[in-house]
């Protein structure tokens, strides 16, 4: 059963509440949502497996630790995700970054592939997907499909604000993806946006309404 953190930090929360003031202008908020993804970015890898290497300081031989194993791979889900890329990727530069284009449909609020675009050594990397909303939770759970297709084997999803109803969603869909997120919602309105959230993610971060 995929386990879900909430990342509750003083700064985080504080950051998020600028997030969501509807005074707090595009150029604000694409500041803020790297900042807090960078922030999120500490916790999400927290379990990166570690090696020991042998080094030389400039006093002696010494073991270290540093990551082993898998290589990590962001994958924002456009348009929003790619928002919280570059806060990621301050804190792993060395990440490659996928791409995956999703669109909710206004009418039936379905999600709609429109681009994938992956690295190729996808199933060899821990998959870190991006989104700053999980609202129904229809283009997470079909992002990580079409991960999984593409030979994605550990994959985890975070999200800076989730609705009760979408994290119900993705763990009964994709058990095995573990949910970091900043804050749960209290609900989805009927239009399927969610309440108090912080409006429509894509068209905050670009200007786009
Ligand atoms: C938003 C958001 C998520 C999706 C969440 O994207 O960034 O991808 O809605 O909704 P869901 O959980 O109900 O699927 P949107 O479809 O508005 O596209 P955009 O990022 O291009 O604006
Ligand atoms: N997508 C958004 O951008 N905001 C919401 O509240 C729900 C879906």
């Amino acid at each position: 059963m995929s386990k879900v953190t909430q990342i509750a930090h003083p700064l985080i929360l504080h950051k998020l509440s600028f997030i969501r003031d509807k005074n707090t202008g595009s150029k604000d908020f694409r500041e803020l949502v790297e900042e807090v993804a960078m922030l999120m970015a500490y916790e999400v890898t927290r379990d990166l497996q570690l090696e020991e290497v042998e080094i030389e300081t400039p006093i002696c031989k010494t073991k270290c630790k540093m990551l082993a194993g898998k290589k990590v791979a962001i994958v924002p889900i456009l348009r929003a995700g790619l928002g919280m890329v570059d806060g990621m990727l301050k804190l792993i530069p060395a990440a490659k970054v996928g791409h995956i284009g999703l669109y909710r449909d206004e009418k039936t609020l379905k999600p709609v592939e429109y681009f994938c675009k992956l690295p190729q050594d996808i199933e060899d990397r821990e998959v870190i997907v991006t989104d700053p909303m999980l609202a129904t939770g229809g283009s997470s759970v079909d992002a990580i499909t079409l991960l999984k297709k593409k030979g994605a084997k550990n994959i985890r999803l975070m999200c800076l604000i989730a609705a009760p109803e979408g994290i119900k969603v993705v763990m009964n869909a994709h058990p095995d993806v573990d949910i970091y997120v900043a804050s749960v919602d209290e609900k989805l309105n009927e239009s399927g946006y969610i309440v108090p959230g912080l409006g429509d993610a894509g068209d905050r971060l670009f200007g786009t309404k």
